[in-house]
């Protein structure tokens, strides 16, 4: 959470550092704010609220220089105000500093320095570290960069900073632990980010500096990276970006998140291009067949993820089951990390993430990869610390995710983490040739039906929303693989409308919610013909019976379902294992109409980040 720009160069620093945070606000958006070197000194502008409400801070003051760090806030300590906004000044006003992360130990820190006369403005852990660094750079540090080294090695906890120096127009430091930073080099032209997306229409080429490394960027000089606690050089591997400015555009959507749901049929065959080829009957993914023996005598798979990417793990878990039979646990890495648990070298690590930041699945892994587990990812950011931290993966290339509540990324995990069941239930031999091919053959029908299905069900899914767009609570039902869709379904509406939301079995709605039915109850029932369709039906009898208005998600030539619900909502039938890939897709944009009617933010949610790096 938080994100951090920077730049150092020939340009213009103030619309590079702007733009920058304006694409990184998706990690957080309580504040802003920015300093530049204009070669004399330092000016810098803070303001709590977004991106747009610095700029017009600034607007009309002077912000020329070519040297300057850039933040976007998410809280964690201090409430978000002016004051708590960074960059942070030292007690001298001589170094500047934006942090992303957090200072466990910094209440000691800052009694030892109140002890030796400093005093703070703010509440944040920042300002205590940038202190902490003049402290010790008044005390007789060689440099800028031996103090940053100094002060980081008493420091605890996670940090990804950029520090400018008021007498040094020509350089800045940077380093990070725990949270993520990269470097784009353009000769002799530095742009430091929390992600590429600052910087890509400016280069391709970039450093990703890995955990306890610092870099000293000084102008027209190349980038010197070290180690924070040995100091020993690091050669600088340079990154060549595939990223496109156009992936990071709205394209003439009214929101990312409008973008990224009809973008679905698109990045699921991005998902499984080059990796399904049902007419050769092959799935090829490298990084399961290099760690086949792993997956074909694993004892169970411990599935590690949070949010959204949660959910992708639990339709996970009923897809291996059922096609591969190795037993999956699906775990919130939070809990997960901090319940001591049983694992064992037999056991397959999956840590699904979108991001590849998130703190506690990255936590989380690097416990079980101690413990001697198999650590595998399903990321869709490259370079990402997961990705890096894991020992094999299969990213979802479903392109760069911009909306705060996940969509595009979701149905791309799906689609990686059922081609996987499918290679290794045919390879453990628990699912037969016939079947195998069977599966390969509809996954691969998957991003037609999608786009079939975006192109239909739009007005009367805004019909639906202008219904219950003002109702104070919803209810999402499912059973099987699409119960996981139900608490999706109900997450996505929280997170952007904020009505209260929740998902249940439908089959458990007896032994609780149903005391909360009543004619102001909206209920969404996904209710497509399968297994348990006859079963989900009497669920919905039991909603009618007591007034609660039905939505439901129906198979094309559905009858009996439709006579009971209040709406339907068609999806075309694919194999239930399958289904979570396009039943998921209605409720994303009934949650995104029922948002934009009560003029919610879309793609910035209160209160939510994107990438959360804390714990
Ligand atoms: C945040 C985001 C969610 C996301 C979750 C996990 O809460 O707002 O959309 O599902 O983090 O993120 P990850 O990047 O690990 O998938």
């Amino acid at each position: 959470m938080c994100g951090i720009v920077g730049y150092l160069g020939t340009k213009e620093a103030y619309p590079i550092l702007i733009n920058g945070l304006k694409r990184l606000e998706y990690r957080g958006y309580d504040s802003a704010g920015l300093a530049i070197h204009n070669g004399n000194s330092i000016v810098h502008y803070k303001k709590k609220g977004k991106v747009s409400k610095l700029e017009q801070e600034a607007e009309g003051q002077p912000k020329d220089g070519n040297l300057g760090i850039a933040h976007t806030r998410w809280a964690t300590h201090g409430e978000p105000n002016d004051v708590n906004s960074h960059p942070h000044a030292s007690q001298s006003g001589r170094f500047f500093m934006i942090h992303n992360g957090i200072i466990e130990n910094y209440d000691a820190i800052k009694e030892a320095l109140i002890d030796r006369g400093f005093s703070f403005q703010s509440d944040t852990d920042t300002e205590v570290l940038v202190n902490l660094i003049e402290d010790i750079f008044m005390e007789g540090a060689l440099s800028l960069e031996k103090a940053v080294q100094a002060a980081l090695n008493q420091v605890s906890g996670a940090y990804a900073i950029a520090i400018i120096d008021n007498e040094e127009p020509d350089m800045m430091v940077v380093a990070r632990l725990g949270s993520p930073l990269v470097v784009g080099l353009d000769n002799g032209n530095f742009y430091v980010a929390s992600d590429a997306t600052p910087f890509v229409e400016y280069t391709k080429k970039a450093v990703y500096l890995e955990d306890g490394e610092m870099a000293v960027l000084r102008r027209n000089q190349t980038i010197s990276v070290f180690n924070i606690e040995s100091n020993t050089t690091i050669e600088p591997y340079i990154h060549q970006l595939t990223l496109d400015i156009e992936q990071i555009e709205k394209g003439g959507y009214e929101h990312f998140m409008l973008k990224e749901i009809y973008e679905q049929s698109r990045s699921i065959y991005d998902s499984l291009r080059g990796r399904l080829l049902p007419d050769e009957g092959k799935v090829i993914m490298r990084g399961v067949s290099e760690y086949k023996e792993r997956f074909l005598k694993a004892d169970r798979i411990i599935v590690v993820a949070c949010g959204t990417s949660w959910h992708a793990g639990l339709v996970a878990e009923y897809i291996f089951e059922e096609l591969a039979r190795i037993p999956v646990e699906v775990e919130y890495a939070s809990e997960f990390r901090y319940r001591n648990p049983i694992i064992s070298e037999k056991d397959v690590v999956i840590a699904i993430s979108q991001s590849g930041e998130t703190a506690d699945t990255l936590a989380a892994i690097k416990m079980a990869k101690q413990k001697g587990a198999t650590i595998f990812g399903v990321c869709n950011i490259v370079g990402s610390s997961i990705a890096r931290e894991t020992h094999a993966g299969a990213f979802t290339h479903a392109g760069p995710e911009i909306g705060v509540a996940s969509t595009k990324a979701f149905t791309s995990q799906v689609a990686v983490l059922a081609l996987m069941a499918i290679k290794i239930g045919y390879e453990r031999g628990s699912l037969a040739k016939t079947e195998y091919i069977q599966y390969l053959h509809e996954l691969n029908r998957i991003p037609d039906m999608v786009e079939e299905m975006l192109s239909s069900n739009d007005d009367n899914l805004l019909g639906i929303a202008k219904t219950y767009a003002s109702a104070s609570n919803f209810l999402y039902l499912g059973r099987g693989v699409n119960f996981p869709v139900a608490l999706e379904g109900a997450l996505k509406l929280k997170e952007i409308s904020y009505i209260h939301a929740e998902g249940y079995p439908a089959a458990e709605m007896k032994h609780g919610p149903i005391a909360l039915i009543d004619e102001n109850m909206p209920v969404v029932i996904i209710a497509q013909k399968n297994a348990n369709y006859e079963k989900v039906v009497s669920n919905a009898q039991e909603v009618k019976a007591r007034k609660g208005k039905i939505i439901a998600i129906v198979s094309p030539e559905d009858t009996e379902m439709r006579k009971i619900a209040d709406h339907a909502i068609e999806v075309p039938e694919t194999f239930e294992l399958l289904s979570p890939l396009l039943t998921t897709i209605p409720l994303q944009m009934l949650s995104y109409y029922i948002a934009v009617i009560r003029g919610c933010d879309v793609d910035q949610p209160r209160n939510l980040a994107k990438s959360v790096t804390v714990e």
